[in-house]
This record gives C-alpha cells, sequence and structure tokens, in this order.
C-alpha cells in the first residue's frame, strides 16, 4: 500500500488536481487489450519530466510500484499494474515539440497519439511509417515502450528503426539522454535499442526524437482472392521475389467468412483467403510495380483481383481487413490474440498446423496479418465462462508457441511480452540470454520497482 504521506507528496509535486485516488478513475486505469483488470492504488498525471523524476526519486526511497501508461491499448498487460501502486497517466505530455523539416526528425513527447503525429506531418510532405493498428488511439510512448509494428514494417520496418534518441527517467529519477538526433551516430553503447521495446521495465521515456521519410507521393492497393490459404502464402514469396510492397498482409478461409457479409463489395463465393497488397512510391514507380504485379498475377490461378488507386477506394478494400478483429466475437465472446512470427516460407506450414489444432481441439481458430513479414495473428477463440474451452485454448497456446520455435520463428512480432507470455520465455531464450536480460533489469531497477511482473515474473521476489 502506497501511505498516506506518500500520496500527499506525490499530490505536492504534480498538484492535486493532478492525483487522482477515486475508484472510477482507479477503474478506467486498470484494463488493457487484453480484458484483464489490476486496480492501481492511485493515477498521477504528469506533467513535465521534472516532476517524473521526482516522483521516481520517490519510489525509489519507499519502494512502492510505478506502472507507465499511455492510451492503454497494449495487447499483453504491459501497462497494468498487477501489484498495485501508482499508475503514471501520460496525456499530458502529448506536445509535439518540433518537426524539423530540413533534417526530416520529429521530437515528441510520449502522449502524443500516433496517428496525430501522421495528421502533423502530411501537409509537411513527410511521414513516420510505424502504422500499429490502433494508431488512432495509441501513443508513442506505447508503440516504443512495445516496438510496435504494423502493416507496412514489411517495406519501411518496425518502431525501433525510426527512434533516433530518448530522454528517459530511471527508476531512482536520474535522468538520461541516448542516441542523437543525427542519422548517424556510434557514440556508446546502444541505450536507444535497448529501451526501444523494453515493455515500460527499465525507464520512464519522456521525449523521443523520431526519424521521417519523405511521403510517398502515389500508392495503388490491390485486394486478391485467392482458392485457399496455400497459394495465397505461394503467392506472398513470388510477389517479394520482384517486389517490396509497403504491405502484404493475408486472410485465411475464417476470416473471410467472417467478414464476407459485413463489406461493402463482394467476394467470390469460392475465396478461401484474401490477400491485400499496398505499393507505393512516385508515381512513376507505382504504375512500375503495378505492371509487374499485374503481370505476376495474370500468371496465377486467383479468382479475382480488386484494385484502388486512390485513398477513398483503398479505405474501402481495407475494410475487409480492419474488420477482422471486431468480427471474431461472432465466433465466441472471448479470444486469445497471438503475434507469433515464422520464416515466411513456414507460413503455410504453421497455418495448417492451427487448422489441426482447432479441428483436434474442437475449438475456432484462424489466422490473418502480416504475411509479408511472416508476422501471424493466431486467434484462439473461446468463452472463458466455459472452463473447458479456457483448458483446451490454454493447450492450444502451448502447443502453438512450441510450433513457432520448432519452425524457426519467435513468440512475439508486435505486442510483446507483459504478463500473458512470460511463462513462454524459456521456450525462445536459453537460459543464460535470460540471465543475462535479469541483470540488466536488476542493474536499472535494483528495487523492481518499475512495471513489476512484466517479462521476469519472478524479480523482486526472489531477491
Ligand atoms: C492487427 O494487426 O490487426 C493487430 O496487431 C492485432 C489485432 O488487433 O488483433
Ligand atoms: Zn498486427
Amino acid at each position: 500500500m502506497i501511505q498516506k504521506n506518500i500520496l500527499r507528496e506525490i499530490a505536492e509535486i504534480v498538484g492535486d488536481e493532478h492525483l487522482s485516488l477515486a475508484p472510477e478513475e482507479l477503474l478506467s486505469y486498470s484494463y488493457d487489450g487484453t480484458g484483464q483488470e489490476f486496480l492501481p492504488e492511485a493515477v498521477a498525471f504528469p506533467g513535465s519530466t521534472a516532476e517524473i523524476s521526482r516522483i521516481m526519486a520517490l519510489a525509489a526511497q519507499k519502494k512502492f510500484p510505478v506502472v507507465v501508461r499511455g492510451a492503454g491499448s497494449g495487447m499483453t498487460g504491459g501497462s497494468l499494474p498487477l501489484r498495485g501502486g501508482l499508475v503514471l497517466a501520460m496525456g499530458r505530455l502529448n506536445h509535439i515539440v518540433e518537426i524539423d523539416q530540413a533534417n526530416q526528425v520529429a521530437v515528441v513527447e510520449p502522449g502524443v497519439i500516433n496517428g496525430h503525429l501522421q495528421k502533423a506531418l502530411s501537409p509537411l510532405g513527410l511521414f513516420y511509417p510505424p502504422d500499429p493498428a490502433s494508431l488512432n488511439f495509441c501513443t508513442l510512448g506505447g508503440n516504443i515502450a512495445e516496438c510496435a509494428g504494423g502493416p507496412s514494417a514489411v517495406k519501411y520496418g518496425v518502431t525501433r528503426d525510426y527512434v533516433l534518441g530518448l530522454e528517459v527517467v530511471l527508476p531512482d529519477g536520474r535522468i538520461i539522454e541516448t542516441g542523437c538526433r543525427t542519422a548517424k551516430g556510434v557514440v556508446g553503447y546502444d541505450l536507444t535499442r535497448l529501451f526501444v521495446g523494453s515493455e515500460g521495465t527499465l525507464g520512464i521515456i519522456t521525449r523521443i526524437i523520431l526519424k521521417l521519410l519523405p511521403r510517398p507521393a502515389a500508392a495503388t492497393t490491390f485486394l486478391v482472392c485467392c482458392r485457399a490459404i496455400q497459394p495465397a502464402t505461394g503467392l506472398v514469396r513470388l510477389i517479394l521475389e520482384k517486389l517490396r510492397p509497403r504491405t502484404l498482409e493475408f486472410m485465411d478461409n475464417t476470416a473471410v467468412s467472417l467478414v464476407r457479409d459485413r463489406l461493402p463489395f463482394s467476394l467470390p463465393p469460392e475465396t478461401g483467403a484474401v490477400l491485400l497488397i499496398e505499393i507505393d512510391g512516385s508515381e512513376i514507380s507505382v504504375r512500375a510495380q503495378g505492371v509487374a504485379l499485374g503481370e505476376l498475377l495474370a500468371e496465377q490461378d486467383i479468382l479475382e483481383l480488386k484494385r484502388a488507386d486512390n485513398r477513398e477506394d483503398a479505405k474501402i478494400l481495407w475494410q475487409a481487413r480492419r474488420a477482422v478483429s471486431p468480427a471474431s466475437f461472432d465466433l465466441r465472446p472471448d479470444k486469445l490474440s497471438e503475434d507469433v512470427v515464422v520464416p515466411r516460407s513456414r507460413i503455410p506450414e504453421l497455418v495448417a498446423f492451427t487448422e489441426m489444432l482447432a479441428r483436434k481441439h474442437n475449438l475456432p481458430i484462424f489466422t490473418f496479418g502480416h504475411a509479408g513479414d511472416g508476422n501471424i495473428h493466431v486467434n484462439i477463440m473461446l468463452d472463458k465462462e466455459n472452463g473447458d474451452e479456457v483448458e483446451k485454448a490454454a493447450e492450444v497456446r502451448e502447443a502453438l508457441f512450441r510450433e513457432v520455435i520448432r519452425l524457426s520463428g519467435t513468440l512475439s512480432g508486435e505486442h510483446g511480452i507483459g504478463n500473458t507470455k512470460l511463462q513462454f520465455l524459456p521456450l525462445e531464450l536459453s537460459p543464460d540470454t535470460i540471465e543475462v536480460m535479469r541483470q540488466i533489469k536488476r542493474l536499472f531497477d535494483p528495487h523492481d520497482i518499475l512495471n513489476p511482473g512484466k517479462i521476469f515474473p519472478e524479480l523482486g521476489r526472489n531477491q
């Protein structure tokens, strides 16, 4: 429990109006995209790096847990206060501090919404590529904590590829700066990369320097209706041998059936898989890529090809992909949503394996996602009120993770470990690797006060 006198000190730091103990407010900050709920004892809304630094110095001295929260859209519990304590809600730190057009760099605070940065950059002819599905409400601080990715990762990479430098408050209150704002920089260890994807366990990101790109002048979107997932994934390989599309998404047969009746356009009845391909670049380049893709597809046994040459029409085609997650609840009220990655050539094996699991356990399981980079969202649907389904889903999940490792894949491509996958860490990482990571955590946070219980559950318990 955080004692009353400590809460008074926190209120003095942030101002009374920026500390809340109201039950409804605590409830609002107790959940994320996983559906789990952990109540904090208090929520503070800091307004500056200096305030965060003072709070952490206090937390280190009095040893209460602190968990940082952006928009709460995380998929693995990264921002949940598992052991109570104080939630630091970063919503007030939501300023785009600077857009340096000449050097194609932006400096932002962590509470800036990803999509708001995109909107600010667009009229300047600039672009920040990482585009997680939640981009209209997730924060850049959260994106960095989880190293978010999205459909455009196949061409442009993920969050880590765009973070040049950070300002970070350490768990003892010290403030450090990592990286630089130049394109190159090799002075000392790459601490920026260490913080990116560290899931809020090593420090609190208070300022971010991002690399930007020139905005592509043109884009064309293709929706390819295939007979089945196997030929569709074969097509993925052929496309990537010739082209580097901005996105190369797929949906399996179940995903197609889920969205079919929700779309403003029709799909051929035999459609057993869909690919959504977007190419971008200069007008000339998009035209040339479009011709190359058209020639390649003409040689394949595809059912139908839909094409959008402007943003409005592309949005319509994208509805097929965007409708999948919400429509999934037609199958069951709950789901385990995974984000495993396998080498692209092994996608057919992984999809076949999930189909086998669905039959064996009699559970609805379907796949969709980022075929271009092998990042597959495996959705295990269940009713959490049904004990039998809960047990079966847990078995399926473990079997899936084992198979992913067997196929030389990785357990998470986008959503992180949080508190939902930590027991599976040893499937992928050796004891020595885990121990080195633990040592890093101890170095930054010897008392395990920052986001305790994430990635390494036993830290702080055995000390
Ligand atoms: C996506 O790509 O749509 C997300 O990462 C996964 C989801 O929202 O289920
Ligand atoms: Zn995704």
